[in-house]
């Protein structure tokens, strides 16, 4: 193989989707589980963990055809990795590009780690305010348990 064609792109550009880009390579596939991506999928979908990147060392990265995403999805991909990039491309062009941004409020997202919190029994959704950004640091609204990164579960 010549020196030029190893450094060839990898990954095929979308014609009409979404890009998840500067994912922590970590949390990759939890991602995937996020997005609801199964089998049954009619879509093109790619998904790249430990790939090179300039600014990152590594990263992962996730191209979903024809699937542009909520609100609710965005902030869940935030608390995993708050460094990624969001693009929403029509016809080859990125007709959108934004960073993910964990909300001050993170309502139905979140499992409070505390079994003796309302949300954990009495079926009220949960939620968090953000107390810090980096490392997170979230606070549950109802029985004001501080959540750390490394405790967060989405639901
Ligand atoms: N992309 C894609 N298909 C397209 C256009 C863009 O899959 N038709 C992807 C690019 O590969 C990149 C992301 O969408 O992962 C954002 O595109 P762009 O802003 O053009 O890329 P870069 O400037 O290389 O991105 P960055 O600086 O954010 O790494
Ligand atoms: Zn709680």
């Amino acid at each position: 193989m010549t020196e030029k064609k190893k450094h060839t792109r990898t990954i095929s550009q979308i014609e009409r989707g979404t890009v998840i880009d500067h994912l922590n390579p970590n949390v990759v596939f939890q991602i995937v589980r996020i997005l609801d991506i199964d089998d049954d999928t009619e879509e093109q979908v790619t998904v790249g963990t430990n790939l090179f990147s300039k600014h990152m060392g590594r990263k992962g990265i996730i191209k979903i055809g024809n699937r542009f995403l909520d609100q609710d999805t965005i902030n869940k991909i935030a608390i995993i990795s708050p460094n990624a990039t969001v693009s929403n491309i029509d016809n080859y062009e990125v007709v959108q590009k934004f960073n993910v941004e964990i909300p001050e409020e993170v309502v139905s997202v979140i499992t409070c780690p505390n079994p003796n919190c309302v949300t954990n029994s009495e079926g009220v959704a949960t939620r968090f305010r953000l107390v810090e950004r980096d490392p997170i640091l979230m606070l549950c609204t109802y029985c004001e348990r501080y959540i750390r990164e490394n405790e967060i579960e989405i639901t």
